[in-house]
């Protein structure tokens, strides 16, 4: 998780680039939901602490002051009071990887709450969602205590003291596989006290997923000949994998479509089920944060979002190994792809002993349908790819091709008769 520091009272502290501008972003929206809440005109303060950031932003300088960083700290302070909570201190300032949300650590008083530390994020809409994502899942999984707050774009839940994410575990090694099954237990549980079948007060459906994803695989731009191309037009080209000869990526898209659109059950899922959603404390109880997307999801996708994540791999990208290569010859497209991970056996079991629980509880699934939402998963994943980076900040852009021959690995597995 990137960190943003503050500077020295004269020197500077290098600052990524998308923090600020996240930075930026989510302060803007904030302050202009409190204005509006209250009624009153931006202060000064406000308007300095904004332009400050934008002059940053245009000048593509990438640091923050001492000077700012106290009256960014100042803003969200005013914000908090307007929620009626006194913090003491604001610090550890990060932004979510993925969602782009603006993280911080407060200590509060204790005469006013019984809770010491909690976490804040900010982002538009980031409150609603996680509490009635934490509503949705409290009767299943353990969450953080949520303070009943009213602004939409701010979230603040107690701090989960003595406590490291899964997706840490994994990466130190540590013995995973007790814990990461606990995790997955906990989460099939509530899938299978859930279960129902599709019904549309529930469930909205995948039709703009669907169409979304079809337009990310045209748009993806791979090496082919050694030229940079757009997928959208290979996509009717019959496909050679590793010498298989496969139908067109568009006709295996609607193959992948019809086995998703035809799977019958749903039921309540964490919905980001990353490991690094998940923290165990040193007593092993399993928090669920990030609950910002708990909704009625087709029961496979939460088999796939756990096992194809990768946890370690996508911490990392030196620890990718294999190779891709994509060629037209002959008006077939040839595609050589080949990788290993350190991680596979975890994957496996992982998959193995979500796929046993289901049907010891009655829930067979195909393997065909497992296929075509993880080969959604993959062509999903090649576009957030890019906005993910790793603790050095290196962009993972590189990971598309693999996550395309990872996709195109589980269609092939999927249309195989
Ligand atoms: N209640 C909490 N107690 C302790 N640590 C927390 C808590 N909530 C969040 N964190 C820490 O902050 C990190 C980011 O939180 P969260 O996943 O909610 O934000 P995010 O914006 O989704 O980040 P990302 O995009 O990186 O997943 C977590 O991985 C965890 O380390
Ligand atoms: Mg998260």
């Amino acid at each position: 998780m990137p960190q943003i520091k503050e500077g020295g009272k004269m020197e500077q502290q290098n600052v990524d680039l998308v923090l600020l501008q996240t930075l930026y972003e989510t302060l803007r929206n904030l302050l202009s939901a409190i204005d509006k809440a209250s009624g009153s005109e931006p202060t000064a303060e406000t308007f300095d602490v904004l332009q400050r950031i934008e002059i940053l932003l245009q000048e593509r300088a990438c640091f923050v002051s001492s000077d700012l960083f106290t009256s960014v700290t100042r803003n969200i302070e005013t914000v908090l009071r307007a929620e009626h909570l006194n913090p003491l201190r604001i610090s550890n300032f990060s932004s979510g990887s993925v969602s782009g949300a603006l993280l911080c650590t407060i200590e509060l008083d204790t005469n006013s709450w019984a809770i010491r530390r909690a976490i804040a994020k900010f982002a538009p809409g980031v409150g609603r969602r996680e509490r009635i994502g934490s509503e949705l899942l409290k009767p299943h999984l353990l969450t953080p205590t949520v303070f009943p707050i009213v602004n939409p774009d701010l979230h603040i839940a107690a701090f989960v003291e003595n406590a490291k994410t899964l997706h840490e575990l994994i990466i130190s090694r540590a013995k995973v596989w007790t814990i990461a099954k606990k995790v997955l237990k906990r989460n099939l549980k509530m899938w299978c006290a859930t279960k129902a079948l599709k019904d549309s007060r529930k469930f909205a459906g995948y039709g703009e997923k669907l169409d979304d994803t079809f337009n990310l695989l045209q748009e993806a731009t791979i090496m082919i000949n050694a030229i940079k191309m757009k997928l959208g037009i290979v996509l009717d080209l019959p496909l050679v994998l590793n010498g298989l000869e496969l139908p067109s990526l568009k006709e295996m898209f609607e193959i992948m479509k019809e086995n998703i659109l035809s799977y019958p059950w749903i039921c309540l899922q964490h919905g980001d089920e990353g490991a690094g959603n998940f923290l165990v404390t040193s007593e092993q109880n399993i928090y669920a944060i990030d609950n910002e997307k708990v909704d009625y999801r087709l029961l496979p996708e939460g088999i796939v979002k756990f096992t194809n994540w990768f946890p370690e791999i996508m911490a990392s990208p030196t620890k990718w190994d294999g190779s891709f290569n994509a060629t037209i010859k002959n008006g077939q497209l040839i595609i050589d792809f080949e990788t290993r991970f350190e991680l596979r056996d975890y994957v496996k079991e992982c998959r193995k002993y979500m796929l046993d629980y289901l049907r010891s509880n009655g829930i067979a699934i195909d393997h065909r349908i497992i296929s075509a939402f993880s080969m959604m998963f993959f062509l999903r994943a090649m576009q957030w790819a890019h906005r993910r980076r790793d603790v050095s900040g290196t962009d993972r852009s590189s990971f598309r091709p693999y996550l395309l021959g990872m996709a195109l690995k589980e269609a092939s597995k999927m249309v195989k008769r």
